[in-house]
């Protein structure tokens, strides 16, 4: 099997059977990634080049390590220290990587379809690593990975998803992602921070995390984007923390075996309190071993259907 575009520039775009080979792929990178000896040539001779426009810690860092483990060259270039600061445009960098000969550019960009436009102009690869409010596909590959991890399977599972659903792509990425693999999702926020016309997605909208939390097999907290805030959304952080918070005593409203994921950074006290985000059931720090797999698996997967011929 492979995967039907050159380019990952969103779940919106990939077939059930599409996500779950990816996830079936990470397995065996997984696997690779716990030896001891990570260095594998799934990626000799190819190049990877990461290029943000925003700031990261986790997608960043898992990329250039997925590229390195696997033995590709890779490199990274940051907006604000690049010739973008100059006043170049995103095509006119893009085609500076590709003629470089660059299999894969990992694009972070402020702007929803920035990934897009580039996959449009250059001949590499294109792998959306977040693009403004639109879609963050990895990341939801990576939850979706580690809730499979925990629970087996994902179909019938109810995942709620709970803050700032307005501004987030990793929301919008999970929920494509979950509901194609038949998760039941419910989303949960403050009333402006929830996108007018969301429950057309599918999914099940509550007002309160309380009711979202009931029979939950999975609680996802998002971050408050602080960032991308207008004035007004919410009264204040304290208030946020107060009413959508997930503490100790709101996790009991869930499955007893319910887990906990948030994609980070987390703003501790605030979407999660610090007795939740440490206690046996927050996979956070699975997320993160998980990210490299999930990324050694998608560099793997776009990289092989480049080579193959017939395909391309
Ligand atoms: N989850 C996530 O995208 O984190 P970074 O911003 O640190 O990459």
């Amino acid at each position: 099997m492979y995967l039907k575009s050159k380019d990952l520039l969103g779940l919106k775009d990939l077939s059930a059977d599409e996500i779950e080979f990816i996830l079936e792929t990470a397995k065996t990178m997984k696997l690779i990634l716990t030896t001891k000896n990570k260095k594998t040539p799934h990626l000799q001779g190819k190049s990877i080049v990461t290029l943000f426009y925003e700031n990261s810690t986790r997608t960043r860092l898992s990329f250039e390590l997925a590229s390195k483990y696997m033995s590709a060259s890779s490199a990274n270039i940051s907006a604000s220290v690049s010739s973008v600061a100059k006043g170049e445009s995103l095509i006119d960098t893009g085609k500076t990587i590709d003629a470089m000969g660059t299999d894969v550019i990992v694009l972070r960009h402020p702007l929803s379809g920035a990934p897009h436009l580039l996959a449009k102009h250059v001949k590499a690869s294109v792998i959306n690593a977040g693009d403004g409010m639109n879609e963050h596909p990895t990341q939801a590959l990576l939850d979706m990975f580690t809730i499979k991890e925990a629970k087996g399977d994902i179909k019938g599972l109810r995942v709620a998803i709970i803050g700032d659903i307005y501004h987030s792509r990793v929301a919008r990425s999970n929920i494509w992602g979950l509901t194609k693999l038949g998760a039941e999702v419910c989303v949960a926020g403050p009333s402006t921070l929830l996108p007018p016309g969301i429950e057309k997605t599918g999914v099940k909208v509550f007002n309160t995390i309380q009711e979202a939390l009931i029979d939950t097999d999975v609680i996802i907290g998002l971050r408050i984007q602080l960032e991308r805030q207008k004035k007004g959304l919410f009264p204040t952080i304290r208030e946020y923390a107060r009413f959508f918070g997930l503490d100790e005593k709101r996790l009991v409203l869930a499955k007893k075996d319910a887990l906990v994921l948030h994609p980070g950074p987390v703003n501790r006290g605030v979407e999660l309190t610090s007795s939740v985000i440490d206690c046996d059931r927050s996979l956070i720090n699975e997320q993160v071993t998980n990210g490299v797999a999930v990324r050694m698996a998608l560099l793997y997967l776009l990289t092989r259907r480049r080579s193959n011929e017939d395909i391309n």
